[in-house]
């Protein structure tokens, strides 16, 4: 039986989670046996480290272990490209040529993302999984190869299967074992080890000073999701380090780059961002425009819809507190409960100016020509209201103003 502590330093898996420890124990069991073993997990989980740590501790080390990435070959070439191919067998095949499959004899062969594999092909891998038979491209002769096969996937496979995608008997060959990462949210007391181990080969590398990350920090860096896994949180280490520039790392300075912790993230509290004060302004503002659009928008489409009057508050702006109306017509006021209110679709017909005039008339006679009173109401000083009056054309008729430019 493997030792759990050589495989961890040996490999450089970092991590002291029951999940790691559960992977481990898992690698320790069948990485001698010459069985196949499909990892699976989010991107940037390890699977590669785990597949390599799988061949360095099986009887093939001493073979290379290939990688292909099964997502990354056009279907068109993929079997030329596992299996090789026969000279002529299509244009440009100008020379028999060895696939993965026959170069890896004797080793392992990883296939990463096997889940982007076309089905043509996975009856094929099939073959030499059961029986180590293939065929080169354009060629009848059956060859036989002797590979270790690890696969990996960030895909759930059964959904594949579901949709067609994926053969079901392919599936149960690849998983005789399944070692399943789980994403670094799901083992964030791993962070504080795998942000020491990052940091300190990173700054011994590149000769950098390294003082530490300040406990706030790191406890910041436990509630921030991780969507890109390991792979992230080491980018995320290096880079700030290197923008620190040797500086003790502070719960600022990682706030400032990694933004609100998204596991706490509430629409209602403050958001940080990663943007400039100027980016962020403009784009509040521009945020604030579209909703006053959309504001309008719906005044719009509630005024068209209004053909009848429907009762407003006495809050509403229309409102107006006295019987007395000087430019309005009756059409376009409706009493109700003996207020006179203007009628809501009347207000597309008037201009600022006419409902000024109008408010500054029925708050001079509200307040019984009080003229200190009806400014102080309007939110105007007594000097502007005595100018508007005189501008309006406004005059006192038995004892209440009139608009006379009716
Ligand atoms: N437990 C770990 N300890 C130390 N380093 C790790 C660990 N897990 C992942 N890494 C590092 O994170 C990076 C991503 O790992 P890896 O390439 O194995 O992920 P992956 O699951 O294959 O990702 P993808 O699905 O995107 O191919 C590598 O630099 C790897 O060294
Ligand atoms: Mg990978």
């Amino acid at each position: 039986m493997i030792d759990i502590e050589k495989l961890q330093s040996r490999s450089g898996i970092i991590g002291n989670s029951d999940s790691i420890r559960e992977v481990l124990d898992l690698i320790a069991q069948v990485a001698p046996v010459d069985i196949t073993v499909l990892i699976s997990g989010e991107s940037g989980t390890g699977k590669e480290m785990i597949a390599k740590a799988i061949h360095k501790f099986s009887k093939r080390s001493q073979d290379d272990m290939i990688t292909v990435n099964c997502g990354a070959i056009p279907s068109g070439i993929i079997e030329s490209e596992l299996f090789g191919h026969k000279k002529g067998s299509f244009t440009g095949a100008n020379e028999d040529r060895k696939g993965y499959f026959e170069s890896a004899h004797k080793g392992t062969i990883f296939l990463d993302e096997i889940g982007e594999t076309p089905l043509e092909t996975q009856v094929k891998l099939l073959r030499v999984l059961e029986e180590g038979e293939f065929m080169r491209v354009g060629d009848s002769k059956t060859l036989y190869t002797d590979v270790r096969v690890i696969a990996a996937t960030n895909k759930d496979l059964r959904e594949l299967i579901n949709k067609s995608q994926f053969r079901q008997d392919l599936y149960f060959r690849l998983k005789t074992v399944q070692v399943d990462l789980p994403p670094l949210r799901n083992r964030i007391e791993d962070i504080s080890q795998l942000v020491e181990r990052f940091a300190l080969e990173f700054t011994r590398k590149n000769d950098i000073p390294y003082r530490g990350f300040i406990p706030e920090a790191i406890r910041f860096m436990k509630n921030y999701n991780w969507p890109g896994n390991v792979r992230e949180l080491k980018n995320f280490v290096e880079s700030i380090l290197v923008l620190q520039k040797g500086e003790r790392i502070t719960l600022k300075m990682v706030d400032d780059k990694l933004g609100v912790p998204q596991n706490i993230h509430n629409d209602n509290l403050p958001v940080v961002i990663n943007q400039s004060a100027e980016q962020a302004e403009r784009e509040l503002i521009l945020r604030q425009l579209l909703l006053l659009r959309q504001d309008v928008g719906l005044i719009k489409e509630i005024m068209n819809n209004t053909k009848n009057i429907s009762v407003p508050s006495p809050s509403d702006v229309s409102f107006i507190p006295n019987d007395d109306h000087s430019k309005l017509t009756d059409n376009m006021e409706v009493d109700v409960d003996g207020q006179k209110l203007v009628r809501n679709d009347a207000i597309g017909d008037m201009s600022l100016e006419d409902l000024e005039r109008e408010a500054i008339v029925r708050t001079l006679n509200y307040f019984y020509n009080n003229r200190r009173k009806a400014a102080k109401s309007l939110g105007m000083s007594e000097r502007t209201l005595y100018r508007k009056i005189h501008d309006y054309g406004l005059s006192k008729k038995n004892k209440s103003y009139r608009s006379t430019k009716e």
